[in-house]
């Protein structure tokens, strides 16, 4: 079995390739490492045929939609799974030929209802039902601490001993451990009894995720991020540095359009002298009758430079083909000491 571990932060996610016939799958992919795992499929000569999601994430942003549009490849879950992008939806017990790999889904819910574990030769991916030294938490949506208790005292923990444990999330940078180790150790399952163990899932209090609506809106939606949307946004469009722009503005020639597209009040308590005013609010309404011109060369600027970006790059796909950004936004502009006109 060809392996790989990719940890984001906490969280962990696996490429498995089989040897002979170089056909893998990722498990957990998260969004931020798309180009790893497929510089890693690559360096190995292998070709991604799965991307496998545990279970509806609710803290960090999946991968899968995005790359199963890239490759062209199924999304597996389990059949619970709200996301609509799901292509496979595994049943308990049913396996996932990977080449010569089988992986086999165990319906492990109890973290979340679709949760998952995957049994793979001499390992199982936990997803978030068993941790190293922890549980997954059972206090976001569709969690259910007594499911979670069938889930490891009547699954998980009465498989072969032996079994290395990889799980999807471990913040102390272990890799992994073996279903004896986590039955000897691991300090949750120490409560044996139903009633002990539910009344501590349900007293454990724990803070909400980072992220928690986006990663759920997101995985479940196959929505794009914000960062997503920015970063798309970023590629799309060339920047104006702020010093150029400053030197126009001195020689009295600004030789393009600058368009402030903050709010009203923002832009008559001091903007880039010669500068035009849209908000980012009415752009696409007035844009006919506001820049006449689509040959114009423009440059958008607004308070922390995100915004003005989205601008320009609406402005690029309406046909404005010289829409570029101010590179840092006016609170930086101010910062500088840069001149600044007043009022309307
Ligand atoms: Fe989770």
């Amino acid at each position: 079995m060809i392996f790989e571990q990719v940890a984001t932060g906490g969280c962990q996610s696996y490429l498995i390739g089989c040897e002979g016939t170089r056909i893998a799958a990722l498990i957990d992919p998260e969004l931020t490492q798309i180009d790893r795992y497929l510089g890693l499929a690559a360096r190995d000569g292998l070709r991604i045929r799965y991307a496998i999601d545990s279970h509806t994430h609710a803290d960090h942003f999946s991968a899968s939609r995005e790359l199963a549009e890239r490759l062209d490849i199924p999304v597996v879950s389990h059949r619970l799974s709200p996301a609509p992008y799901v292509r496979m939806r595994l049943e308990d017990g049913e396996l996932l030929q990977v080449g010569g790999l089988k992986i086999q889904a165990l319906h492990t819910p109890g973290h979340t209802r679709d949760s998952m574990s995957l049994i793979c030769e001499d390992r199982v991916f936990t997803g978030d039902t068993l941790l190293i030294g922890g549980t997954g938490r059972t206090d976001l949506p569709t969690g259910d601490p007594n499911k979670l208790y069938d889930s490891l005292f009547e699954r998980l923990l009465k498989l072969d001993p032996t079994l290395l444990v990889y799980p999807a999330h471990d913040y102390k940078g272990r890799t992994h451990s073996t279903i004896g180790a986590e039955i000897a150790d691991n300090p949750r399952l120490q409560k044996r009894e139903r009633a002990a163990f539910v009344e501590m899932m349900n007293q454990l209090n724990l803070s909400a995720p980072t992220h928690l609506t986006e990663a759920l809106r997101t995985n479940m939606s196959g929505g794009k991020t914000v960062a997503q949307l920015l970063a798309e946004a970023t590629a799309a469009v060339p920047f104006v540095a702020m010093t150029d722009l400053a030197r126009r503005v001195e020689q009295g020639d600004l030789g393009f359009v600058v368009l402030d597209v903050r709010e009203r009040e923002a832009f008559r308590a001091g903007h880039i002298p010669g500068a035009q005013h849209l908000p980012r609010g009415q752009l696409e309404l007035r844009v006919n009758q506001d820049l006449p011109d689509p040959t114009a060369r423009i440059v958008t600027c607004c308070e922390f430079g995100r915004i003005s970006t989205l601008a320009a790059s609406t402005l690029r796909t309406l046909g404005f083909m010289h829409a570029s950004a101010l590179d840092g936004g006016m609170k930086a502009w101010r910062e500088a000491g840069l001149p600044l006109a007043e009022g309307d």
